[in-house]
């Protein structure tokens, strides 16, 4: 057995932020649980983990967005841990340390105490040895009170795909060469044997989904979620008691709406569901009834049951900011228990408040006409941050934050080199990133370069692009409208 023991490491992974690992978004998903964040007090000053990093821009990102926190991220990939290094260097990120390290072997004692935890797409994806690896470090370095956020494939949404990661795998495998290549090769089986009406590849929605999704794919995801050996989805029962070796309890989803059962499921599947004593029976009824195939789950090392009313002046005390302009609101939502109409008597003065700058979350529910109508923050603060529509601030007086603004300017840099270009700006402001788009990287540091106002047409030679490139008409109105639609935005995030 080589070094990576089965896992694709002859391709790097892409890109990607996830805000599901954010610890802001894990305290809410505890206090949406009922449970204390036993990290809460201690926000400005945290250690953060983060297992599996891949090229380490969540974590870069966590880090430039909270100055004060130490990061570690830990990633067997060489590759992966260079690229990140050397982004952390450029942008002059130092509160970051980037280790090199296979999770199955690494010694936990070489880890300090650490208050956030997690691991995003590694948990159904290694084998037995680096999730008992994950365990031990968890057991031994997440301290009292610290919380945990784990994502995985989760059965049984994966049950009628099981067959269809083992044909791309084989398939794969039989072609040889590179994983990416493998992966590409097997796909074109996938088609082929689906156009030719193989019954497997059309009894299962997620099968159906992902036959029609994974030939768009950048063929090294493909590669890295299908080419392992040792890919296994999960039941979360199973997940929880391998976690409760590390003393860690399941609190709540990491996905916010999936707290509230009444978006999520049914009137009858809530009926049943409510009738379940079974913590664990519990959420494997959520997962027969809901189609997604990736669990985001948060775990405390000793949870402490809050009480309503200190659950909710925590959940007051919280800042929003509106994640998009206020014409851009989305009130009619679609949720799995069907559609959901945000009540506008209730969420208009909530958004034009909002759309003025960042609000205290008890502030916004005694805006007047609102006291006395709605006293349930959780709801308000669930639906907004929910369905992306607000974001937490952890810092709303702060600055603009100099480490941020240089990481999103060095990642804008290579965006224009080619660069995979899925990502987050980081915000001091936030305490976190806001997910974006290649090209918001490069208009958010051209406005930061050339100010907001700056005429549009100055800005492809600012970036190296000739008036006759075929692009320039393109680039001008791209800008234009990324300028227009995210200017307020940003600017209250800080990030320009
Ligand atoms: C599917 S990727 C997810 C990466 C990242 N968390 C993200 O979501 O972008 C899984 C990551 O786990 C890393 N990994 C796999 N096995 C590992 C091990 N034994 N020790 C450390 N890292 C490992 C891989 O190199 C890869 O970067």
């Amino acid at each position: 057995m080589t070094w990576n023991s089965g896992y694709v490491t002859d391709v790097v992974y892409t890109t990607g932020y996830y805000e599901e690992q954010s610890p802001s978004r894990i305290a809410l998903s505890c206090l949406l649980g009922n449970v204390a964040p036993g990290f809460g007090r201690r926000s400005d000053r945290l250690t953060y983990l983060e297992m599996g990093c891949g090229r380490g821009r969540g974590a870069l990102c966590l880090a430039a967005s909270n100055p004060d926190w130490r990061v570690i991220a830990i990633d067997f990939m060489p590759a992966h841990i260079a690229e990140a290094r050397e982004l952390a260097e450029e942008a002059g990120i130092d509160n970051i340390e980037f280790l090199e390290a296979d999770l199955a072997t690494l010694d936990p004692n070489t880890l300090p105490e650490v208050d956030v935890a997690s691991a995003h797409g590694v948990w159904s994806w290694v084998s037995d040895e680096v999730r008992a690896g994950i365990v031990r470090i968890l057991a031994s370095r997440l301290r009292p009170g610290g919380a945990l956020h784990l994502s995985y494939n989760s059965l049984p949404s994966w049950q009628g795909a099981l067959g269809l990661q083992r044909l791309i795998h084989t398939a794969g495998r039989r072609i040889g060469g590179r994983s990416d290549r493998q992966a590409e090769g097997a796909l074109k089986l996938v088609e082929s044997l689906g156009a030719a009406g193989a019954y497997h590849l059309d009894q299962a929605d997620l099968v159906r989904t992902l036959k029609k999704n994974l030939p768009n794919m950048p063929p090294e995801y493909v590669a890295h979620e299908y080419m392992n050996d040792d890919w296994r989805p999960c039941f979360h029962a199973d997940v929880a008691a391998a976690l409760a070796d590390a003393k860690l309890d399941y609190v709540a989803s990491g996905e916010i709406l999936e707290n509230f059962p009444e978006l999520m499921l049914s009137e009858e599947q809530r009926a049943v569901w409510k009738g379940i004593e079974d913590p664990g029976l519990r959420e494997l009824a959520k997962d027969f009834c809901l189609a997604r195939g990736l669990r985001h789950d948060v775990y405390v090392r000793g949870p402490r049951r809050i009480s309503s009313g200190a659950r909710n002046a925590a959940l007051n005390d919280l800042h929003l900011m509106l994640a998009r302009r206020p014409e851009d609101f989305v009130y009619k939502v679609d949720f799995p228990a069907g559609h959901a109409a945000l009540e506008r008597s209730f969420y208009e003065p909530v958004v034009e408040a909002l759309g003025q700058g960042p609000r205290r979350v008890g502030d916004l529910l005694s805006l007047p006409g609102l006291a006395g109508k709605r006293e349930n923050p959780a709801e308000l603060v669930g639906m907004l941050v929910g369905t992306g529509q607000a974001a937490i601030m952890t810092r709303p007086e702060a600055g603009s934050g100099e480490a941020a603004g240089r990481l999103n300017d060095r990642i804008a840099t290579r965006v224009l080199q080619g660069d995979s270009p899925h990502g987050s700006l980081a915000s001091l402001r936030l305490g976190s990133g806001m997910r974006c788009s290649g090209d918001h990287y490069v208009t958010a540091s051209l406005i930061r370069r050339l100010g907001v106002d700056s005429p549009i047409e100055q800005w492809p030679a600012a970036i190296g692009m000739p008036a006759d490139s075929p692009a320039y008409d393109q680039f001008l109105k791209a800008a234009e409208a990324t300028r227009h639609s995210q200017t307020p935005v940003w600017t209250q995030a800080g990030i320009i």
